[in-house]
């Protein structure tokens, strides 16, 4: 490796091992994640429109090769940093509350700011593991599952597998309770990535507190809404 490279992996490895260093890589990858998740679900919606576009959209971004690849590895290797960093910072944190229950420290002792905690906030371990369990089963199902093609060409027909899959209750009833833990992940980890940026400010932290609730359910409501009108016969091939 040249002196720049072993530099470079240096810089990094210290930042990865630093708490802060933690902190900003999870909101980096959770941004990152973020956009992929808004893009996806917009993309979703084309189903609605029409089968030949939801699947010419597919076979479009297949045929962007490498960049298809190169985006699938960046996401690959966003979320691996993401979950293991997130489990670190988790498990950090629940040392640091034992400590301070040792020394009988309340909440409002310890801190002078108003506190962001809630549901959300508290759960943020438990739905991620969910959404990492989902993301497993969801790739089994749709990128790696069945192959048909759209009669007369090579083409994937995506649009039959999506609405074929969510006729079925089991897919859509745990699609669903998974885009509701997706909207609580988000509620919390939007606002807490620009913080971790130090994008926020004393006047910008309850606008950011608030657009991520609004994200969070529009993402959740744009994602739900297509297995739904699917199992309730809205949407047929
Ligand atoms: C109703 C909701 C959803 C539907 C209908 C859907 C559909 C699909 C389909 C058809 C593919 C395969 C695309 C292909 O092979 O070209 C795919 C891939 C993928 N989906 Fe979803 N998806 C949904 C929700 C989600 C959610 C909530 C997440 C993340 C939390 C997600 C993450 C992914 C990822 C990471 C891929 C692989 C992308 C790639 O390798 O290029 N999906 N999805």
């Amino acid at each position: 490796m040249t002196q720049p490279a072993v530099l470079l992996t240096n810089r990094l490895l210290l930042l990865y091992q630093s708490s802060i260093g933690k902190k900003l890589l999870t909101g980096i990858t959770g941004l990152t994640l973020a956009l992929f998740v808004t893009v996806h679900m917009l993309a979703n919606l084309t189903l609605f429109f029409s089968p030949a576009a939801y699947n010419q959209f597919g076979h479009v971004v297949e045929q962007l090769w490498p960049l298809t690849y190169l985006i699938e590895l960046v996401l690959a290797l966003g979320v691996i940093l993401h979950a293991s960093l997130g489990i670190q910072i988790w498990r950090t944190k629940r040392r640091a509350r034992r400590e301070a229950y040792a020394v009988y420290l309340s909440a409002g002792q310890a801190t002078e700011n108003p506190s962001y905690q809630n549901l959300s906030s508290r759960s943020m371990v438990v739905s991620g593991i969910v959404l990492g369990v989902f993301l497993v089963w969801h790739l089994l199902t749709f990128k790696f599952g069945l192959r048909y093609a759209v009669s007369g060409t090579e083409m994937r027909d995506l649009a039959r597998l999506v609405i074929e899959t969510f006729q079925q209750p089991l897919y859509t009833v745990s699609y669903v309770t998974v885009f509701g833990l997706l909207a609580l992940h988000l509620r919390h980890g939007l606002w807490s990535a620009w913080q971790s940026l130090g994008a926020l400010n004393r006047h910008l932290r309850p606008l950011a507190y608030s657009l991520s609730l609004a994200m969070a359910v529009l993402l959740a409501l744009g994602f739900g809404a297509l297995p739904l009108a699917i199992y309730f016969g809205l949407l047929s091939q």
